[in-house]
């Protein structure tokens, strides 16, 4: 394999969940998002939020960000120019938080690049209406993930990746037969096990009461983890729709049916 300083600060990534109280510079700040902003877009579609206050992330973080899906300031620019969208929520939505995670991606591998660590955080939509009362967003703006970023207080080892013939598939999807899917479990499971990253969490998704759990943190691994996360959470989406209509956003094209 090649390796440069680029190649290097990507396979150096690992989620940072503690945090020195050394708060990285201004011009650490803007070099962070500058080389976000560097990242392809379509539309430029996107905003970051920033927070300071360390007491606002569960990681004590210096910098906690919000990246969202921002069609207020495509829609200002629109008018200035005498148009109106009429591309529906759903499809700007999509097409805005591809913008977003490219953004999001520059600046975790220039924070690494600069000695920086980082940790998405994947409840921000569920927040959507404290967020967007924090920091008085108009409408047509939704937080799609936070980022906490600052310097480690931790060096925990690299967390492990699928084979790479489980992710690259050349001209043909192939059949996935229960070696190459072992592999891959192995691969996930023995990575995960081997630096108890459940147990250091406490993160193990519960199966009630009723149901005994035969998994101890000694082999609760992580395909365990995520065939608990989609087989178990069943959560009501509900809950997800009414944070984008409270942020002016028609996912579900509702205005369009009644019309
Ligand atoms: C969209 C997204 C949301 C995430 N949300 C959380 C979160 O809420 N809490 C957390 O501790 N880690 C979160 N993570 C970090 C993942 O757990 C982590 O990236 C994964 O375990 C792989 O570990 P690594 O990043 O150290 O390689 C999130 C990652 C992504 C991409």
């Amino acid at each position: 394999m090649i390796h440069n300083e680029v190649i290097d600060a990507m396979l150096a990534h690992k989620s940072i969940r503690k945090y020195k109280s050394e708060i990285p510079s201004d011009e650490m700040l803007e070099t962070v998002v500058r080389a976000g902003q560097q990242a392809p877009f379509a539309s430029q579609a996107y905003s970051i939020l920033l927070s300071r206050d360390i007491k606002k992330n569960q990681f004590k973080a210096p910098w906690l960000f919000y990246f969202c899906v921002d069609i207020h300031k495509c829609e200002l620019i629109m008018k200035k120019r005498g148009w109106k969208r009429i591309m529906n929520d759903f499809f700007v939505f999509l097409l805005s938080i591809e913008d977003v995670s490219y953004v999001a991606q520059n600046m975790v591998i220039a924070g690494r690049s600069m000695g920086l660590g980082s940790c998405f955080l994947g409840y921000a939509p569920y927040h959507a209406k404290i967020i967007k009362k924090q920091f008085e967003l108009p409408d047509h703006i939704f937080p799609v993930v936070g980022l906490t970023m600052g310097f480690s207080d931790e060096e925990p080892e690299k967390r492990p990746r699928y084979p790479m013939d489980f992710v690259l598939f050349e001209d043909k999807y192939p059949e996935l037969d229960d070696e190459i899917i072992d592999r891959a479990m192995q691969m996930m499971d023995d990575g995960y096990l081997k630096q108890d990253y459940y147990k250091k969490l406490n993160a193990k998704i519960n199966l009630g009461k009723e149901t005994k759990d035969k998994y101890s943190y000694d082999d609760y691994s992580w395909t365990e983890h995520i065939s608990r996360k989609w087989g178990l959470w069943s959560e009501d989406p509900e809950e997800l729709f009414e944070q984008f209509k409270l942020c002016g956003f028609d996912i579900r094209g509702e205005k369009n049916n009644k019309e």
